[in-house]
């Protein structure tokens, strides 16, 4: 079965454009009699810079009518830290109700990791990081700010629904034929005892829903030495916002680096936005280092996630030939162009 698509191009700051056009040159060769509009918007450091826009309401808007969303990557050192990342990548995270951050961590064939007792089967989990809520909610404020005695608050919001539905899609995730059937649970029960609580208390009841599921709680300190020491232990992980934040970093680099690792933000029910996890790498910028998988492998978590399951495996077969070729994942390390990556996998996919 093949459709007809409208998918939103946002290439974004530094190396995101690099490593988009890399994917869209992966799409045309695998889409196969699917066929994409590509709907290209002009967001990110220039316009803000430009015009103070960093995403209008009415952009907002056009992406929700879209069928999904590509990113490349937003930041740069001119705007102040904060600006791009709260004013357009979370505001179209939050306005699109993309609750799912999904971050496979899989280990790719031939690919050099920081630690080299992994093996390729250890490193196969999914995250399922909560994507619209906790700290990232942007509740709080200051008091008495810049005096001797200000108060900063950060409060991480926790909904029932919200835990309710993320805990439910990792659940059906853990189900799926491809998957181990285990849900582990990283949290700080033991200090976050409020949310940590409502967490757990979510995991347990839908546990008795999906009897298969085999369920598991580690503390996310205790799941960074387990990312390193035994990773196996691991199928799909259900967390919070900040936790997945900062374990998918952790998994990135078990993967081989920032450079390979891709990631969703999902709405089931709606437009979802696939992007490379890391950054715009502002210092790279232009000079053809940077590895463009972590973009191509966005893209075929896009294809499957709109139903082209076949043209998502043939960029699966083309990354998997393409790591088979190269040391690292590491920009500039790899003996590869960005341009030349983009070639392997084509080639991969297409032969
Ligand atoms: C990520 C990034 C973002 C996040 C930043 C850029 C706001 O680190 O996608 O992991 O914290 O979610
Ligand atoms: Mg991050």
């Amino acid at each position: 079965m093949t459709g007809s698509y409208r998918v939103g191009v946002i290439r974004g700051d530094g190396t995101g454009p690099e490593v988009v056009g890399e994917g869209l040159k992966v799409l045309e060769a695998v889409r196969g009699d699917a066929s994409f509009d590509l709907v290209e918007f002009d967001l990110g450091a220039d316009r803000y810079l430009r015009t103070g826009d960093t995403l209008p309401d009415d952009e907002l808007e056009r992406l929700r009518g879209l069928d999904a969303i590509f990113l490349g990557a937003v930041g740069d050192p001119r705007v102040k830290p904060g600006v791009l990342e709260r004013d357009l990548l979370l505001k179209a995270r939050f306005g699109l109700d993309q609750y799912v951050n999904l971050r496979p961590v899989v280990r790719y064939p031939g690919v050099q990791t920081l630690v080299p007792s992994h093996t390729e089967d250890d490193v196969n989990m999914v995250v399922v990081r909560e994507n619209s809520e906790g700290l990232y909610s942007g509740a709080g404020g200051f008091h008495r700010r810049g005096t001797a005695h200000e108060v900063a608050v950060q409060e991480s919001i926790n909904t029932r629904h919200g835990v309710e539905r993320i805990v439910r899609y990792a659940f059906d995730l853990a189900m799926q034929p491809h998957r181990r059937k285990k849900l582990t649970l990283v949290h700080k029960t033991n200090v976050l005892t409020f949310a940590g609580d409502l967490y757990q208390r979510v995991v347990d009841e839908l546990a008795a829903e999906f009897p298969e599921v085999e369920t598991d709680y580690v503390h996310v300190d205790a799941a960074c030495i387990y990312f390193l020491d035994r990773p196996g232990r691991f199928d799909v992980i259900v967390t919070d916002n900040m936790f997945g934040d900062i374990i998918t970093d952790l998994g990135a680099m078990i993967q081989g680096g920032m450079g390979i690792a891709a990631g969703g933000n999902i709405n089931p029910q709606g437009v979802s936005m696939f992007e490379p996890i890391g950054g715009t790498a502002p210092s790279e910028t232009g000079k053809g280092t940077i590895n463009p998988l972590a973009a191509i492998g966005a893209l075929e978590m896009l294809l499957r996630q709109l139903g082209e399951a076949e043209a998502a495996d043939r960029i699966e077969r083309g990354i998997r030939a393409a790591t088979q070729q190269m040391k690292s994942m590491r920009a500039g390390e790899m003996g590869y162009t960005t341009t030349q990556v983009g070639d392997l996998v084509v080639e991969g996919a297409t032969s």
